[in-house]
């Protein structure tokens, strides 16, 4: 009797053992290990077969999913003709800003040939990211959706959806994006525009050769499906819509909101956004579509629109994609900017924030275009033989080339930046008047950082700026999340503009738009040490200088502090 007692005792130990250690596996976070290889790739679209730079031949390239508190090991490998790097956008690097990718900022470029394992942890974020190539405009051809699932254990805030489907938003370009580029820098024009947008690599139906190849996506009645947008075009801000269906907001950038149910989207290059659509209409088939917000009055920009179909399974035998005609959605003109300001303050966290106050940095940066006189000697394309260039607070960014930002910085070499970044605009001016005096056009090309203490709550208003044409700018900070507590139009008023903010429930973003000749508040703690690229997400402005970066110092300890670099981190 004891000794069967016992063996119970024992069996229900190891069971309870067992259990136990099955739990804390299920729980425990995941490392996931990716390569990509970079390389050249035949594609085929508008009906010539091109080659273009990929990751593992595949465009859009491939998908990474992961849960919150999952590490990620990915090898990246150059096997193409360009440097490269690649970006993880709107992840927070937790001391591992070794690990963002900008090129000359965080890194050197992985050259050709060469390889850099890139590895860290996300924390903290749920939700739809993507990254990028951030070296030239490879990014064109090189970007993929990073998606974040709830840890185990922990759902959404929303009805568990049937199905979730990544949608891409991007441009394909007939000539090479890298040989676009570099005739615009040559010559100080403005660089040509995208042959067509498209929806996860697919121009869609209204393009020539395209509609065998439309993005379908399947789906039956009565369903709650979670599509997840992404815009990672170059320099196309995209309005999208969905025939005969509302769309409810649930998360952007990877931070829940308030559910928000609308008719269209607004997404500007860098951002993503969550929706729920219910699948409550008669079976047939939905175009989903995009096309352009294009802010600014007689600059020439991609006026597709793109396509993919949300196809239900309608019980009858017509194969895939051969339905009837689908049904196509009311898109706001290109240059409806009241859709725009309809659709972003009507973002809301979806819980009660804890706004980080008091502000130590009070920040001012004006963020616009500008025209570099040209060269003595030289022929320079841009408007009246100037060059165009962009900016803020006065100063256009410059790269470094022999050292990354980040490296000089932990390695205290001198003379690579400075870190005299303006903290409000050297001169005051009527930002959004009509008629800006011609000598506050030209910006001062420079490495300036601006430097935080680590822990300090930082404020910025983002002030755009008339100069040479108003526009909307996507405003990116790299390493950080923030809240957006108000935007306007017009010259941001602190005293009357102060009362407008949203303390209670103001959205978190990594990327806002800030609206045509006008303003946008953010605020965030500076709790991540590193070098921060903050720029504009339309290519053609980071181009032309539209960036800064913040230094942010060490906190107390190692938790506090920059890890060092890896040892396989690219060289210059
Ligand atoms: Cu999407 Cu500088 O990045």
């Amino acid at each position: 009797m004891a000794n069967q007692s016992n063996i119970l005792t024992t069996s229900w130990l190891l069971h309870f053992l067992l259990g136990l250690s099955l739990l804390f596996a299920r729980t425990g976070a995941d490392v996931h290990y990716h390569n990509f290889v970079v390389q050249e790739t035949p594609v085929k679209r508008l009906c010539k077969t091109h080659k273009v730079i990929t990751v593992n031949g595949q465009l859009p390239g491939p998908t990474i999913e992961v849960r919150e508190g999952d590490t990620l090991e990915i090898d990246v490998v150059n096997r193409a003709r360009y440097n490269v790097t690649i970006h993880w956008h709107g992840v927070r690097q937790w001391r591992t800003a070794w690990a963002d990718g900008p090129e000359f900022v965080t890194q050197c470029p992985i050259r050709p040939g060469g390889s850099y394992k890139y590895r860290f942890t996300i924390e903290g974020q749920v939700g739809t990211l993507w990254w990028h190539a951030h070296s030239s405009w490879l990014r064109a051809t090189v970007y993929g959706a990073l998606i974040i699932h709830p840890k185990e254990n922990s759902s959404y805030p929303f009805t568990n959806p049937q199905r979730e489907v990544p949608i891409l938003l991007g441009e394909w370009w007939n000539a090479n994006p890298i040989k676009v580029v570099r005739a615009a820098t040559r010559t100080g024009a403005a660089p040509n525009i995208s042959d067509a947008l498209t929806i996860n690599g697919q121009p869609g139906d209204f393009f020539n050769c395209s509609s065998e190849d439309t993005t379908t996506i399947p789906v039956k009645a009565g369903e709650t499906n979670l599509l997840r947008f992404i815009n990672a075009a170059l320099n196309t801000e995209m309005f999208v819509a969905i025939a005969n269906h509302k769309m409810t907001v649930v998360g952007v950038d990877a931070s829940y909101t308030k559910p928000f149910t609308t008719s269209v989207l607004l997404l500007g290059p860098g951002q993503t956004t969550d929706v729920l659509v219910t699948t409550d209409q008669p079976a047939a088939s939905y175009y989903i579509a995009a096309r352009a917000y294009a802010s600014t009055q007689g600059a020439p920009f991609d006026n597709t629109t793109t396509t993919a179909i949300l196809e239900y399974d309608c019980g009858c035998s017509s194969p895939p994609g051969q339905a009837a005609q689908p049904f196509l959605p009311t898109l706001p003109a290109y240059n409806d900017t009241g859709a725009v300001t309809a659709f972003t303050t009507g973002l809301r966290s979806l819980s009660a924030v804890k706004i980080p106050e008091p502000v130590d940095e009070n920040l001012f940066f004006t963020v616009g275009l500008g025209l570099f006189d040209c060269p003595k000697g030289k022929r320079c394309g841009g408007p009246n033989g100037t060059r165009f260039g962009a900016s803020m607070n006065n100063i256009s960014f410059v790269l470094p080339s022999s050292f990354s930002l980040l490296q000089a910085h932990q390695q205290g070499i001198s003379g690579v930046f400075t870190t005299d970044f303006p903290a409000v605009p050297p001169v005051q001016f009527d930002y959004t008047a009509k008629n800006i005096s011609r000598a506050l056009w030209q910006p001062i090309a420079a490495t300036k950082l601006y430097k935080l203490k680590f822990g300090s709550v930082v404020q910025v208003v983002l002030q755009g700026t008339n100069i040479f044409g108003a526009e909307h700018h996507p405003i990116h900070i790299h390493g950080y999340d923030f809240y957006i507590l108000a935007e306007g139009f017009g010259n941001f008023n602190a005293k009357k503009d102060t009362a407008k903010f949203n303390l209670v429930d103001p959205p978190r973003r990594n990327t806002v738009g800030v609206p045509v000749n006008g303003w946008a508040v953010i605020r965030f703690v500076a709790n991540n040490p590193g070098v921060w690229l903050v720029h504009c997400h339309l290519e053609v402005h980071i181009t032309w200088g539209l960036a800064m970066a913040f230094l942010v110092e060490n906190g107390l300890g190692e938790l506090q502090s920059l890890e060092p670099p890896p040892a396989d981190l690219p060289v210059c």
